[in-house]
């Protein structure tokens, strides 16, 4: 009889601990530790260690011959861009979100349009029948005999499986769903998703097939199971957006094989996921043409393209003893800072106003040149004045209240003459000329806020 030991994992944050703790010293959390029995190094099976990774001895950089990168193109170019431009033959994609946002039915059109290359693509549907992915199929116009659809939730019989189909793609749905004879724990804890996933990587690689994983996503944002799934693959795609509106946002949170900057956008039809080419349109045919205060539009430019986004700020006086300080696709630390230099620079006093900003359309706005856009939308609403609908903010905010320049202004200012904007408030330092939109360079906040109001 195999002898087992028992050991506590934090399922959050995927701390061990010989016995039971109360708090997880790793992230903090109470009450996260289960205990999961495990077999011991010498007797469990660890023939999936991936022997790429081990070599007998070191190699001389030189020696290292690069194979070629093949890439398959999914022909959605939106989910393209994302990955940079298709799935790397060999590599483990995680494919995360909430449920309900769209996985399975992204996951399947692109099972669809790799099949339509004459590749083969072996699914397996651990969360739902194969009747059920039929109908989903038959739904999104699919019908290929070079897709097979495998319902399987055992990591043996699918490795057999992969064995035995030679697929070029293996889509698994999902990864919380599967489990391993050899590994202890429920279906869905850390030991069984590590163990599942140390399998998949070890086909992939060893046999050269593109493994794509579904992974759900905690209430708080982590893919379950947790980190260490995100640490095992090669690329992790987060699928988001508000399940209550049609558009869905994909972004690679981790990429081996390239960028992480870039976002794909798609609509949720009933026909299924339409990529959007022009995302600004849709964004902005969203807002209303009539100028509110507290709004301000901005140009982001976090990948290839720049994206025209809405910020809207409320401020109102707070019935708490601390004021609240709510943001939806912005960082909190971030408006914290810009509010002490609105408050120390410009002189305007929110200490006892909540401030709430929202990034509109469901997008996350990170980098800095988004800092103005922020304090003008909050600048206008606390004063109830209004920023032109036609001007464009761009800058990034200092402690002095001074305007940093901001990268690849040329192609921001195109984007948004390209919309039909006609007015940009920039950094002084990225001060161009332009015939086709009115550049007002700015050095400090105060200036932008009195050009804001000088636009009634
Ligand atoms: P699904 O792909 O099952 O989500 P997940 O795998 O992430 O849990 O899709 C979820 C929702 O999408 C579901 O509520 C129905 C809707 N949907 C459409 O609106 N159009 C479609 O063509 C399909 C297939 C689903
Ligand atoms: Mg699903």
């Amino acid at each position: 009889m195999v002898k087992t030991k028992t050991k506590w994992i934090c399922q959050s944050c995927g701390y061990e601990s010989a016995g039971y703790l109360g708090k997880c010293p790793a992230c903090g959390e109470w009450g996260t530790f289960t205990e999961e029995i495990t077999i011991p190094e010498s007797t469990s099976n660890n023939t999936n260690m991936p022997e790429f990774i081990n070599e007998d001895k070191p190699l001389s950089l030189n020696e290292i011959a690069v194979g070629e990168e093949i890439r398959t193109s999914t022909n959605i170019s939106e989910l393209d861009r994302v990955l940079g431009g298709g799935f790397v033959k060999g590599s483990l994609t995680l494919l995360a979100g909430d449920p309900g946002i769209g996985k399975s039915t992204l996951l399947l059109q692109t099972a669809g349009q790799i099949c339509a290359q004459g590749k083969k693509v072996l699914y397996i549907t651990a969360e739902e029948s194969a009747n059920q992915l039929k109908l989903r199929a038959q739904r999104l116009g699919i019908n290929s005999e070079r897709l097979y659809i495998y319902p399987q939730t055992l990591m043996e019989k699918i490795k057999s499986e992969i064995e035995e189909v030679k697929p070029d793609f293996v889509m698994l749905d999902s990864i919380q769903a599967v489990w391993c004879q050899n590994a202890a724990g429920t279906i869905g804890s850390i030991s069984q998703i590590r163990e599942c996933c140390s399998v998949l990587m070890h086909l992939s690689k060893s046999r050269g097939v593109t493994v794509i994983v579904v992974g759900h996503v905690t209430k708080d944002g982590n893919i379950a199971g947790p980190k260490v799934l995100e640490h095992m693959v090669d690329t992790v795609l987060q699928f988001e957006g508000d399940r209550y509106k049609s558009y869905r946002i994909l972004r690679s949170i981790k990429n081996r094989f390239g960028a992480t900057t870039e976002i794909g956008i798609f609509e949720m039809l009933n026909g299924g996921l339409k990529e959007i080419t022009n995302p600004n349109e849709m964004f902005l045919n969203e807002r209303s043409q009539i100028s509110t205060p507290g709004s301000a539009i901005i140009v982001t430019d976090d990948g290839s393209r720049p994206l025209l986004v809405e910020i809207q700020a409320l401020v109102g006086t707070s019935s708490y003893p601390s004021p609240r300080r709510v943001t939806n696709g912005v960082d909190l630390s971030r408006l914290h800072q810009i509010l002490a230099v609105l408050e120390k620079r410009v002189g305007l006093n929110l200490s006892k106003q909540d401030v709430y900003v929202n990034v509109m359309g469901g997008m996350e706005v990170n980098e800095p040149g988004a800092d103005l856009g922020i304090a003008l939308a909050i600048a206008t609403c606390a004063s109830d004045i209004v920023v032109d609908s036609q001007t464009i903010i761009i800058g990034e905010i200092g402690l002095s209240g001074e305007i940093h320049p901001v990268e690849n202004i040329e192609k921001r200012l195109n984007e948004a003459v390209a919309n039909g904007f006609k007015k940009a408030i920039l950094p002084y330092a990225n001060h161009v000329k332009s015939d086709k939109i009115e550049i007002v360079p700015v050095k400090k906040l105060m200036d932008a806020i009195k050009f804001s109001t000088s636009l009634l």
